[in-house]
């Protein structure tokens, strides 16, 4: 998503926990774009360390326009093998962190009259078993960008949401598709995977001027999988017996 709206003349901060990771991909996007990207350290958990990435960017850049909330935990459990902690820790860095990342942000995104994009899911559309945790967390995202693009509306700000469905190559994808399963395209209408390059256009265009009229809105990028997904852990035998399914869940990391 940066790399695309780089490549259409914007400098970047990217943000994240592993200071190394970060730097080399900030140097990798600049090379790449022609443009600057810097690194922040940062857990979205902290307000404290976004504060600090937000005076960074303002001291390079003098400002933020575009705002890209991102940060995501996930992994497959059922609520009966999900502790409490494991529920509050995906709970606080999406839902959490996309509002402390708005409330660090805000001013510069109100005196640039800019856009911020949330990226949220599909799964929370039905009951997804094995996904209490995110489906609660996405769902406070999706309301949390509708009230911020009602309330900040008037001061020239924009809000939407991208639902991205299974995108090939990333860790999401990675880490719940069942192991070993055959990654059949059966409840995929497109008769594909996306590509990270669905999610960087439907960027490019949602921080467009082509986008201006268009706030307070989820756009689902996901090739109309919603209308046909079914559960990918074999159901009811996940919930029955969720230790039947330890060989097709990928290990904790
Ligand atoms: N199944 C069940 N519970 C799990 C789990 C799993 N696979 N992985 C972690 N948890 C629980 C832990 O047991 C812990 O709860 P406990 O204290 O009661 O044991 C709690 O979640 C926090 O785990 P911890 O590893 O301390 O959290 P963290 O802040 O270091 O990591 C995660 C956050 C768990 C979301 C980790 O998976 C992560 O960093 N993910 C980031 C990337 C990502 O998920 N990308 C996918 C986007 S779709």
């Amino acid at each position: 998503m940066t790399e695309a709206v780089m490549r259409h003349g914007a400098d970047a901060v990217i943000l994240g926990r592993k200071l190394d990771r970060l730097t080399q991909t900030a140097e990798e996007l600049s090379r790449l774009t022609g443009r600057t990207c810097l690194a922040a350290q940062a857990d979205v958990r902290n307000p404290k360390q976004l504060q600090d990435a937000v005076a960074k960017t303002v001291e390079k850049f003098g400002g933020i326009d575009f705002v890209i909330c991102g940060a995501a935990g996930n992994f497959l459990a059922p609520i009966s093998g999900l502790s409490e902690n494991g529920f509050k820790t995906v709970i606080e860095i999406d839902t959490l962190g996309t509002y402390n990342t708005i409330k660090a942000t805000l001013p510069q995104v109100r005196a640039s009259k800019g856009a911020y994009i949330h990226v949220s899911a599909t799964l929370h559309y039905k009951g997804t078993p094995y996904q209490v945790h995110v489906s609660a967390a996405k769902a406070a995202v999706d309301a949390t960008s509708n009230v911020l693009a009602v309330e900040e509306g008037p001061h020239g700000v924009r809000s939407n949401v991208i639902a991205p469905g299974p995108i090939a190559g990333t860790e999401g994808v990675d880490r719940l598709s069942p192991k070993g399963g055959d990654n059949a395209l059966g409840d995929m209408p497109a008769g594909r995977y996306g590509d990270v390059k669905d999610i960087a256009n439907t960027t490019v265009f949602l921080f467009s001027g082509a986008a201006s009229f268009i706030s307070g809105q989820v756009i689902a990028v996901d090739g109309a999988s919603e209308h046909l997904r079914t559960t990918q852990l074999p159901y009811p035998d996940s919930v029955l017996d969720p230790a039947s399914m330890k060989s097709l869940i990928k290990a904790r990391m």
